[in-house]
């Protein structure tokens, strides 16, 4: 390969993304490819430091702009510390989460619309994913999964909010087929694995 490849996975909070995650990771390595696995907010020691500050429960009064304007930050360090560089190595990388997610949970879930995605144009560079996997899980089954854990300051919102988040994935996902790969995440997980590492096979051997 003369760039290496992108991929990305996206979903509600509790749809099995990490789980789905590890397995490609781990059948693209037992294949022979070099992996770079990292996420979104985060990935760089930059990036993880803004992490921190939007995701505290203490950070309430964080205005839902100022929120956007941090993600598109951590994502811009992130394009071009990291993700960058390891394509034109070759390398694949996977990372958890990447623009799409500021779509659904700013653009839809905070109502901040298309500010969004102009203010993402100049973090993403051009550095668009080869392929997305959308995770589709029904918000309200989503947080029953996650119910026992500690709740950052993104999951705490409310489910109208969540709501709101996954009619966007399902927006993005009819706005851009030929990236976005939408799978029904109630399915078992032997079943996901095998849907995602089918497309990805057929995406990387073209
Ligand atoms: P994380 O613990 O990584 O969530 P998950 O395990 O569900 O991926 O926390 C990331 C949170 O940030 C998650 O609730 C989604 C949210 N988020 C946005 O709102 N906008 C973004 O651009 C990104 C990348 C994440």
């Amino acid at each position: 390969m003369d760039r290496g490849f992108f991929i990305t996975f996206e979903g509600g909070d509790g749809s099995g993304k990490s789980t789905q995650i590890g397995i490609l990771r781990d059948r693209l390595t037992e294949a022979g490819y070099d992996v770079v696995l990292t996420r979104e907010p985060g990935g760089t020691q930059i990036s993880e430091k803004i992490r921190d500050l939007i995701l505290d429960p203490a950070n309430g009064e964080m205005d839902d702009m100022t929120e956007a304007m941090l993600y598109a930050a951590a994502r811009a360090q992130l394009v071009r510390q990291l993700i960058k560089p390891a394509l034109a190595e070759g390398k694949v990388v996977i990372c958890d989460r990447f623009v799409d997610s500021s779509i659904a949970y700013q653009a839809y879930g905070r109502g901040l619309g298309d500010a969004v995605g102009v203010i993402n144009t100049y973090a993403v560079d051009d550095c668009m994913p080869d392929l997305t996997i959308l995770l589709k899980l029904d918000p309200e089954r989503g947080s029953n999964r996650i119910a026992g854990r500690e709740h950052d300051r993104i999951e705490q919102a409310s489910d109208a909010f969540h709501r709101k988040v996954y009619e966007g994935y399902l927006k993005l996902e009819e706005m851009y087929p030929e990236r976005i790969l939408g799978i029904d995440a109630s399915g078992t997980i032997r079943e996901i694995a095998e849907e995602i590492s089918g497309r990805v096979n057929e995406i990387m051997s073209r």
